[in-house]
């Protein structure tokens, strides 16, 4: 046996030896889904909730970085040897376009936000990720999500060791029957349960909304249950002229920890996210901050500070739009919408209802947004959709995967945000083809 044979002996390893999220379902769900899609690159892919790259534009970042730039000599003093350090240097680890997301928030939202209260991360899921951290202390606290679920999310708790336990979606986008029933549960196992995570507007994956009442009516429960609330906002500016007031912008006793990401808004590339976590912290020794500044701490371990350069850009796009990113998305938000109705007709013309009006496959009408759902009268899992993929050239997400494997076994989840019409026209004849064999029992 050589030197070099040895030393590999030594240093091999038992994956049940490491974290136990490594083994985890929902940090396998990205990489197989993933790996089939690069495994049949001439499907048609329902799979991905990628933003649309028709606009996408190099010149754009050059034209961004310019006007952050311009702001910060022009509008804050910066000399160029501060321009240089802020763009070059390491820098303040909750970031440096805080005042500016503040003004977004306002112009868009209504959210009045201190900027001192956000925290820039890199993307969406770093917050996510600070957020489980910090609220996990010990194993008595568990999370409690809307379910379905976005796997960013449960993956991130996992990371945290922070269990999630679910909560019915309902058609109201919570079932706050079923919220309190595990809270009370968790209370009576000698769990806290911690926060709840929930995404008002045009959820991933399921498409639902909520009703302004029923945000009034979650707030309300959660505070009396003296629970956190976690927002999750990333597709709320998709919306069809019907744009509802987010929970944070209706809170009023700091319940709701905002999650943001400039991913679909902005560009996913830039990998530029935020918290808004105005939640006061008493350190026990007179001592009162924000959570973000809690979530700041663990942020400077992970990634110490958010990109300048990502955020720069970003920045320089929100100047761009004078704070509107409603406004800066006008053409993606009438292309995702005319994709959505698309999709709908689609379905429609392709299952249409019979006689007897009991249709065998049925799916939900999301008025924004990215996603549809769709149910099917057989078992629309990972095995089926890997023969979507290698027969009929269709990628759609099975919605097991928002589950965590227990529910969502007939449904599929479609995403038309980046296809084009004709593009959406042919996935559907595939996918309704692909229903139709299985259905006839020859597929
Ligand atoms: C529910 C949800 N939250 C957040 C995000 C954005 O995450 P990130 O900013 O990490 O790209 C996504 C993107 O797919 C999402 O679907």
């Amino acid at each position: 046996m050589s030197v070099a044979d040895l030393g590999t002996a030594q240093c091999d390893l038992a994956a049940s030896t490491l974290h136990g999220s490594l083994l985890d379902p929902a940090l396998e769900s990205m990489n197989f889904l993933n790996e089939i899609a690069s495994r049949y690159p001439a499907a048609i892919s329902f799979a991905s909730g990628r933003p649309t790259e028709a606009y996408f534009d190099v010149a754009l970042i050059h034209q961004y970085l310019d006007v952050f730039c311009r702001y910060l000599r022009d509008d804050l003093g910066y000399s160029q040897a501060e321009l240089n350090r802020t763009l070059f240097q390491y820098g303040r680890t909750k970031g440096i376009i805080n005042e500016l997301i503040a003004r977004y928030l306002l112009t868009d939202e209504g959210i009045t936000a201190d900027p001192d209260s956000i925290i820039v991360t890199v993307g969406y899921q770093e917050a996510m990720f600070a957020v489980a951290r910090a609220l996990r202390a010990d194993e008595r606290d568990v999370l409690l999500s809307v379910w379905p679920a976005y796997v960013g999310m449960t993956g991130a708790a996992r990371l945290a060791d922070l269990p999630v336990w679910p909560v019915r979606s309902g058609p109201e986008g919570v079932d706050l029957d079923d919220l309190c029933g595990q809270v009370a549960r968790a209370r009576k196992a000698g769990r806290r349960a911690r926060a709840c995570y929930v995404m008002p507007d045009f959820a991933n994956p399921s498409g639902v909304s909520m009703t302004v009442t029923t945000r009034r009516a979650l707030l309300a429960t959660a505070a009396r249950e003296g629970l956190l609330l976690i927002e999750d906002n990333p597709y709320g500016t998709f919306h069809s002229g019907d744009h509802l007031p987010t929970l944070k912008a209706l809170d009023t006793s700091r319940q709701v920890i905002y999650l943001g990401s400039f991913a679909k808004t902005g560009f996913p590339g830039a990998r530029i996210g935020y918290a808004v976590a105005d939640q006061r912290v008493s350190d026990g020794a007179g001592g009162v901050s924000p959570l973000a500044d809690y979530l700041s701490r663990i942020k400077s371990m992970v990634t110490v500070n958010t990109p300048p350069v990502a955020q720069a850009v970003v920045g320089g796009k929100l100047l761009g739009c004078e704070f509107s990113l409603a406004k800066a998305n006008e053409r993606e938000t009438a292309a995702y919408l005319s994709n959505m109705r698309q999709l709908l007709a689609g379905l429609a013309s392709r299952f249409p209802a019979p006689a007897d009006g009991q249709r065998q496959v049925t799916w939900n009408t999301p008025t924004g947004g990215f996603f549809a759902v769709v149910t099917l009268p057989f078992p629309a899992d990972d095995e089926l959709m890997e023969l979507s993929a290698r027969e009929y050239g269709v990628l759609w997400t099975p919605m097991s995967h928002f589950y965590a494997g227990e529910g969502g076994s007939h449904q599929a989840r479609l995403a038309c945000s980046q296809l084009t019409p004709e593009l959406i026209d042919s996935g559907l004849d595939r996918f309704a083809a692909l229903v139709t064999d299985r259905l006839a029992g020859c597929a």
